[in-house]
């Protein structure tokens, strides 16, 4: 999943361009996680005060719950740029080397999907972070010398939706080290509220409850769906959206009750249905659906198993008898008696 969605020149600009406007750019912008966020003000104002730069500063957690905007917000409460990179750009040691030594000081250096780091590059990275100093070789063979290079101090800031992916000596080196939860709610309901006011749009409170109890706890997905909801509402020719178009909307995309997607029904339904209930393989799944191992465990599993639809046993993966019924009840809704994945 790339985080920094705003430089992705894939993206249609309209979809880029609504995101990033409701990217919020301050602390008190930022909606819910609110044991990090009182964390976090305590660090920035400390280091303010001491007029030092924040520690590195390690963010995990699942797609679309603000890791990367929050990495903005800090080079936006310090006053200074962030300078945005990722694990898979950084191929070699010398690509990161460059950017390190040209760092003003004080800035951050935002590393995405810190998990995918090279290692030859990561070890560039361990006395870059820990001693401010990066020694590389030059030349080859006898006449190879190594130099000594200094880094400015900057405050390092990596993302991964996989901690667990993480080399212990990289973990270490990030003095402060936040996991982000998924939103409940009360959160999500603020967002959909504070996007819709964004986009201009007049939202009635049950609309905007609807949307954030179907949003997978998930910002990202909030937004998106409000944005589906209200292209519902133009071609309807609505100037205030509620919750029968928000109803319909959902409907129309396929995300139920619960918040769950197509992929979502058809993951548990690949183990209910097809597999007994479990337990079963992450591959063995994956291969059922013909989809990636991978995409399933950042994206679909983290979700299930915190509404406890799932549970992980050594020995592979379970439906939970709540996935049962909640299948179940799907398929009695069905006249035809199929399943509606
Ligand atoms: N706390 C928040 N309050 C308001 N909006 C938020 C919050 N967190 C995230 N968002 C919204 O959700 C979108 C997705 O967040 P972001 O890109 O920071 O997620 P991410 O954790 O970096 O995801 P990925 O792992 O896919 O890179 C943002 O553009 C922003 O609009
Ligand atoms: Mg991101």
């Amino acid at each position: 999943m790339s985080g920094h969605d705003e430089l992705d020149p894939n993206l249609h600009p309209p979809e880029a361009g609504a995101e990033v406007s409701l990217r919020p750019r301050l602390l008190r912008e930022f909606i819910g996680q609110d044991s990090l966020k009182a964390n976090l003000s305590v660090f920035l104002d400390a280091a303010q005060k001491r007029r030092e730069c924040l520690d590195h500063l390690l963010l995990y957690g699942p797609p679309g719950l603000g890791k990367t905007t929050l990495a903005h917000i800090v080079a936006n409460e310090m006053q200074t740029t962030a300078h945005v990179t990722s694990g898979p750009t950084l191929q070699v040691p010398g690509d990161l080397v460059g950017i390190l030594t040209n760092l003003e000081p004080g800035a951050v250096l935002f590393i995405d999907e810190i998990h995918r780091l090279p290692r030859p590059v990561e070890e560039i990275l361990y006395p870059a972070m820990e001693d401010r100093r990066v020694d590389i070789l030059i030349g080859k063979g006898p006449a190879a010398r190594s130099i000594r290079l200094e880094v400015p101090p900057v405050t390092v800031v990596g993302a991964t939706t996989r901690q667990g992916l993480l080399t212990g000596p990289l973990r270490d080196r990030f003095g402060i080290v936040f996991h982000f939860d998924f939103y409940d709610e009360a959160a999500l309901f603020q967002i959909v509220t504070r996007s819709s006011r964004l986009l201009g749009y007049v939202m009635d409170d049950a609309g905007a409850r609807e949307i954030a109890r179907r949003s997978r706890g998930t910002p990202r997905i909030a937004n998106r769906l409000l944005r589906r909801v209200r292209d519902f509402a133009t071609v309807d020719g609505l100037d205030a959206i509620g919750l029968p178009v928000v109803v319909k909307a959902l409907g129309a995309l396929e995300i139920d009750e619960r918040g769950l997607d197509r992929l979502d029904r058809a993951y548990l339904y690949a183990i209910v249905g097809t597999h007994g209930g479990g337990p079963v393989g992450l591959e063995t799944i994956a291969a059922t659906l013909g989809e990636d191992s991978g995409t399933l465990e950042d994206v679909v599993e983290p979700y299930l198993l915190q509404r406890g639809l799932l549970a992980r046993t050594p020995r592979g993966r379970t439906a939970t008898p709540a996935a049962a019924s909640h299948l179940g009840l799907k398929l009695k809704a069905e006249t035809d008696g199929r399943l509606d994945l």
